[in-house]
This record gives C-alpha cells, sequence and structure tokens, in this order.
C-alpha cells in the first residue's frame, strides 16, 4: 500500500444530494433544523480548530488530559493493528494513540471533510513515514466499508462528536459500530459529561464569537451549493442548554420576518421574526448512560476514565 490512500466512498454528487434532501426537508419542518455534518467545509474545518483552542472550549483540553495519561493503557489493552477514527478532523489529538500504538499497521481517518482529511493526511505522513494512512471521505452515519487491513481493529470516536446525535440515531451507530468490529477490537468513545449549565453554555458562545462565525458557517455553506441567499448577518446565533434532554443546542435566531430563496430547490423559505433554526444538539453523559447505550448496541464497557476535573470521559469497550 502506499503510504497515504484518499477514498471517497460516495460520490460527489451523492454529498449534494444529500445537502440537498436535508435541507429541503430541514427548512420545511417545524421547527426547522439543519444537520450538524453540514458545518465542515474548509472554512467550517477551520474554525472548528480554532474552536478547540478557545479558552471556554474545555472537551478538547479535557480529552488530550485522558489520552495522555492514557494512551499507553489503551495500547496494551487494544493491540489494535489498524486503527480506524470517526470524524478525525485534525487528527490532531489522535497522534497520542499513533505514539503509544506501537504495533500500527494502518490508520483509517474518516470525515465529511476532504480538506481536514488530506491536510492531516499528509501531515501524518510526513511526521511518519512508516505508517500507512487510508483516509476515506465518508458519512460515519452511512454504512461504511472499510480497507482490508490487519486486526485487531481500534475505532475511535472522539471529540464527544457522537453528543450531535440525537438518542434513536446515536442507537443506530453504535449498532453499525459493532457491525464493525470482531472480536477482540474495541470502541475507544469520547463523551462530554454533564456538568454546570454556565460552563456548558459558555464553551459554545465564546466571548470572542468564533462559535458564532462557526455555527452561521452552515448558511454560507447553503448559499454556495445551493444558490440560497441567507444573509448570516440576518441571524444571531443562540446557545442554550436543554434540561430535559442533558443537551445544548445551537441555534440560529431570525432577527427580522424574512424569506429565503433557495433557487436550486425552487424553495423559499419564511422565517418570522426571532424564529430559530436549530443547527446543532451536544448531548451530554453520564457513566451509566453510556453503558447502557453501548449495552445495547452489544458492546461492553471495559474502561472509563475522565480528567481530573471530571468534565469528559473516554470509554473503551468491546464486543459483549
Ligand atoms: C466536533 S468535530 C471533532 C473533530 C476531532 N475528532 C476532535 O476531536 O477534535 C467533528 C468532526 O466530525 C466530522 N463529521 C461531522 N459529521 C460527520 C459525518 N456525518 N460523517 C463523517 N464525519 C463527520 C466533521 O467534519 C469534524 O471533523
Amino acid at each position: 500500500m502506499s503510504p497515504f490512500l484518499l477514498t471517497r466512498t460516495l460520490p460527489e454528487d451523492a454529498t449534494e444530494a444529500a445537502l440537498r434532501a436535508d435541507v429541503q426537508q430541514g427548512l420545511t419542518n417545524s421547527p426547522k433544523t439543519l444537520p450538524p455534518k453540514w458545518f465542515y467545509d474548509a472554512h467550517g474545518s477551520d474554525l472548528f480548530e480554532q474552536i478547540t483552542e478557545l479558552p471556554e472550549y474545555y472537551p478538547t483540553r479535557a480529552e488530550r488530559e485522558i489520552l495522555v495519561a492514557r494512551a499507553a493503557e489503551i495500547a496494551v489493552a487494544t493491540g489494535a493493528r489498524t486503527l480506524v477514527e470517526l470524524g478525525s478532523g485534525s487528527s490532531e489529538k489522535t497522534r497520542y494513540l499513533l505514539d503509544a500504538l506501537t504495533g500500527l499497521h494502518t490508520y483509517v481517518p474518516v470525515d465529511v471533510s476532504d480538506s481536514a482529511l488530506t491536510q492531516a493526511g499528509h501531515a501524518l505522513i510526513a511526521e511518519r513515514p512508516g505508517l500507512n494512512v487510508h483516509a476515506l471521505i465518508a458519512d460515519f452515519t452511512v454504512a461504511l466499508e472499510l480497507p482490508d487491513t490487519p486486526g485487531p481493529r481500534l475505532v475511535a470516536f472522539l471529540g464527544g462528536t457522537i453528543g450531535n446525535l440525537l438518542p434513536d440515531e446515536r442507537a443506530v451507530f453504535l449498532a453499525a459500530v459493532r457491525a464493525l468490529l470482531s472480536p477482540g477490537d474495541a470502541l475507544l468513545l469520547g463523551t462530554d459529561l454533564v456538568k454546570d449549565e454556565q460552563v456548558l453554555v459558555r464553551a459554545y458562545d465564546d466571548a470572542a464569537g468564533v462559535t458564532a462565525a462557526f455555527n452561521k458557517n452552515v448558511l454560507a455553506v447553503v448559499n454556495r451549493e445551493l444558490g440560497a441567499d441567507f444573509d448570516p448577518g440576518a441571524f444571531d446565533h443562540v446557545a442554550l442548554w436543554d434540561a430535559g434532554n442533558e443537551w445544548i443546542e445551537m441555534r440560529l435566531r431570525s432577527r427580522t420576518a424574512q424569506t429565503v430563496k433557495i433557487p436550486s430547490l425552487d424553495l423559499a423559505v419564511d422565517f418570522a421574526a426571532g424564529e430559530e433554526l436549530r443547527t446543532e444538539v451536544s448531548a451530554k453523559f453520564r457513566k451509566e448512560g453510556v453503558r447502557a447505550e453501548l449495552a445495547s448496541a452489544g458492546l461492553e464497557l471495559s474502561h472509563w476514565w475522565t480528567d481530573g476535573e471530571g468534565r469528559f470521559a473516554l470509554s473503551l469497550s468491546t464486543v459483549g
């Protein structure tokens, strides 16, 4: 295998078809919604990287702290020869795993963002000449076909990204991940934990306004890809804690009554003044809930590690 392969598992027009379907459905629903995967064009992926360095955005630092402390233990527990990472982004924290997994044969980063995958893949092979990197441009909510590489396989899903799926989507997703695993394989899952509301809201509504720009970037994506005429300045960024569901919601609130035209869908979308479009949920977890969701998918929690302040957890689970 050449050291860096980039495979698109979906044809390019499938991405556009999926965006069209999501926008058509999401903006004609009440309340209006868009799935968070559309944030991540090249600009959105850059903005996310900036978010990870904000003082308010603790999850990246907390998860990194756990990886620094536990990567060696994860390597011993899994003996992974293939590391598959879902929603890998910049693969920045993954480097702790790559350092620790001394017998690793291939790293398979999977992401919808081809810019993030290309940048990360080239950086990794320059840093680690012996490593095979087989990157997949793919949607991890759609059945994945993984390259034929040696086991044991460790599937990592970091950053708390699982919280962007709704509970029923998580059940389907975890069952699909379980189906990728054979006995001896493992799942390494990063989950942000329930905590003080102020700390949570600030993490999604930073003082510098980077998260607001990230949130509004989805409108720029719809403008560019579907010819819509969203004015991002006509919407306010909103982050709020839903205590019943234990998730943060990011929304875009229309400042005025306005109509947005999306010519390629032959659609005109009316927003009332103050009407909100939900762009992301980010669920926060508790240990017993994570254990139960894994168990429902046929996965058995074997390790649970948190950072020193108990803000974030990494768990390892195996085929039950
Ligand atoms: C919250 S970021 C986390 C990035 C990185 N794992 C980290 O921990 O910093 C989510 C990542 O998942 C990717 N992503 C979001 N939805 C996706 C989907 N449905 N399929 C594949 N990748 C997706 C995004 O492009 C982005 O790189």
